[in-house]
């Protein structure tokens, strides 16, 4: 768990990233259809968190309000991000930057040589965070969503020395 105390428009506020659990479930479940229009549902959730020991699931909570989660997967010797959001009210607050954080500590802790994820183009944002995070375009996944748009596969090499 990690607290950090911030100062937005004069405001303090409390944020924290922790484990997700089975209580965040309807809140992922609700942003993801509210975001992105599908969810990987409220079952698979329940199972990934219950019995996937490669998921690793967090939230992150602003003064105790649930405000965003990411999900990766650790197929070791690499990982993967399969969604992260934050929810609208508390964006461009550095709250997705600290959730990717989490997950490139994990890999560094766990000597996890390279962490992908895929993403929109025209996500303008996301793409902004992940180059900031020094992700590399690696490949195009042509059609790859459900509207044509094209996926661009991203990776962070974390030079793990063999
Ligand atoms: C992509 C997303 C997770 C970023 O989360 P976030 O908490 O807003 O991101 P951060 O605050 O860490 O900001 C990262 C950069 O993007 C910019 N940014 C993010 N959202 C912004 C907004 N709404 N307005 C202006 N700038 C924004 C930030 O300013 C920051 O750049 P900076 O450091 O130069 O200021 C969030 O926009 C989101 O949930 N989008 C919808 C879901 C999505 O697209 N997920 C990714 C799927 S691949």
């Amino acid at each position: 768990m990690k607290l950090q105390r911030k100062e937005t428009n004069g405001d303090l506020m409390d944020i924290i990233i922790r484990k997700m659990d089975l209580s965040d479930i309807p809140y992922v479940y609700q942003e993801e259809l509210k975001i992105f229009g599908k969810s990987l549902g409220e079952k698979t959730l329940y199972n990934e968190i219950m019995y996937n020991d490669m998921s690793r699931y967090f939230i992150a909570l602003v003064d105790g309000k649930r405000a965003g989660y990411i999900g990766s997967w650790f197929t070791l010797p690499n990982a993967e991000i399969l969604n992260v959001f934050v929810s609208d009210k508390y964006r461009g607050l550095g709250i997705g930057q600290q959730l990717m954080q989490i997950v490139i500590e994990i890999c560094n802790e766990q000597n996890i040589e390279q962490l992908t994820l895929e993403v929109r183009r025209s996500n303008e944002y996301a793409m902004k965070l992940y180059n900031q995070l020094r992700f590399k375009e690696v490949a195009i996944r042509k059609k790859y969503y459900e509207d044509g748009e094209d996926a661009v596969l991203m990776a962070l090499e974390l030079g793990v020395i063999k």
